[in-house]
């Protein structure tokens, strides 16, 4: 008997071919994302589900899912799942990690350069009719010359770190795991407090889970020089949008552009979206043609190994696979 499968989100129709060979496949149709409920009742019979790294997989909804044995996800981020009931009940979850990087690392320098060169100052005045603006909008700054201080010196805080060195920039780094080694040209520095306060632009690369929630809080905010920028483009529970917004308002800091944000998307009366010194894109890291391809291809090939007992390299619960089952390494 062939497994079932459901996708979640829109896939392109090549993946759902191939998945339609070895799988019943069954997709949602809706315009908007999907509702907890519709996943509830979709996933009561499906083996497998692919769908995007936001879908939210808590204990509720895995325990309505009696045959769920693969959540494929389309997104290198794993913190939509409840990986320990996931792990407990047997179903492996697989991420799709190196794909996306270059596209991440491209928006991070797109944000930076957006906030040093006042682009939507710049942009909106000439729209207003008002070319001339900048005799009254204050100068932009150089990135050439600046410290990028790297927080997390994962596969996309290198891609960063490596695009700095075009830029001309200073790149330290902050990472919890001593083991990690930065690459030459990165100096590491020990605490993230010293982090903080070394850069002119603060990039967060670290994944989201319990210990680096809220890891950008006001403490660690109050680092920051005052002119420095910090930019997020990793996930929007790692700082504390409330102290971000108190560092913003007061002009503790200069900026922040925040490609992610606590809750997406955000309440219509979330003070950040009032804040002039804050630019705010809709979580579009990897939201480019090749990139969303790349991440679908990898997603589409993780299911299929996964259901047919295949080995498979990016499960990043391994301790789920039943002795029937084989990985060749792990995330
Ligand atoms: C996407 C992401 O927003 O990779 C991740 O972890 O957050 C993103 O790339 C998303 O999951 C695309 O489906």
């Amino acid at each position: 008997m062939k497994p079932t499968v459901f996708v979640a989100m829109g896939l392109g129709e090549r993946y759902v071919e191939a998945m339609r060979e070895r799988c019943d496949v069954e997709v949602y149709g809706g315009r908007t994302p999907i509702s907890r409920e519709e996943l509830m009742g979709a996933l009561r019979q499906a083996d497998g589900v692919v769908g995007s790294a936001q879908l939210p997989y808590p204990r509720e909804v895995l325990e309505a899912a009696p045959r769920l044995r693969v959540i494929s996800n389309v997104g290198v981020g794993f913190d939509n799942v409840d990986l320990a009931c996931a792990t407990e009940r047997g179903i492996v979850v697989t991420n799709t990690p190196g794909v996306l990087s270059d596209a991440v690392a491209e928006l991070v320098f797109g944000l930076m350069v957006v906030m040093a060169r006042r682009l939507r100052e710049s942009e909106q005045a000439v729209r207003g009719g008002r070319w001339d603006a900048t005799l009254r909008i204050p100068l932009g700054s150089d990135l050439a010359g600046k410290t990028l201080s790297i927080i997390g010196l994962g596969r996309i805080g290198r891609e960063v770190a490596a695009r700095a060195a075009a830029f001309k920039m200073r790149v330290v780094c902050y990472d919890a795991r001593p083991e990690l080694e930065p690459e030459a040209g990165v100096e590491r520095l020990a605490t993230l407090d010293e982090a903080m306060a070394a850069g002119d632009f603060v990039s967060l690369h670290v994944d989201l889970n319990p210990s680096t929630r809220h890891l950008i809080d006001e403490a660690a905010l109050s680092h920051m020089r005052k002119g420095a920028f910090l930019i997020n483009a990793a996930r929007g529970p790692v700082v504390d949008q409330k102290a971000l917004a108190a560092a913003l308002s007061e002009q503790r800091i200069a900026g922040a552009a925040l490609d992610v944000l606590e809750v997406e998307p955000p309440d219509a009366a979330d003070p950040l979206l009032q804040l002039p010194n804050v630019y705010i894109v809709p979580h579009i890291g990897s939201a480019t043609v090749e990139t969303r391809a790349a991440m679908q291809e990898l997603a589409t090939g993780n299911l299929l190994a996964c259901l047919a007992g295949e080995p498979c390299a990016r499960i990043v619960n391994p301790e789920a696979l039943s002795a029937t089952q084989s990985t060749e390494g792990g995330p």
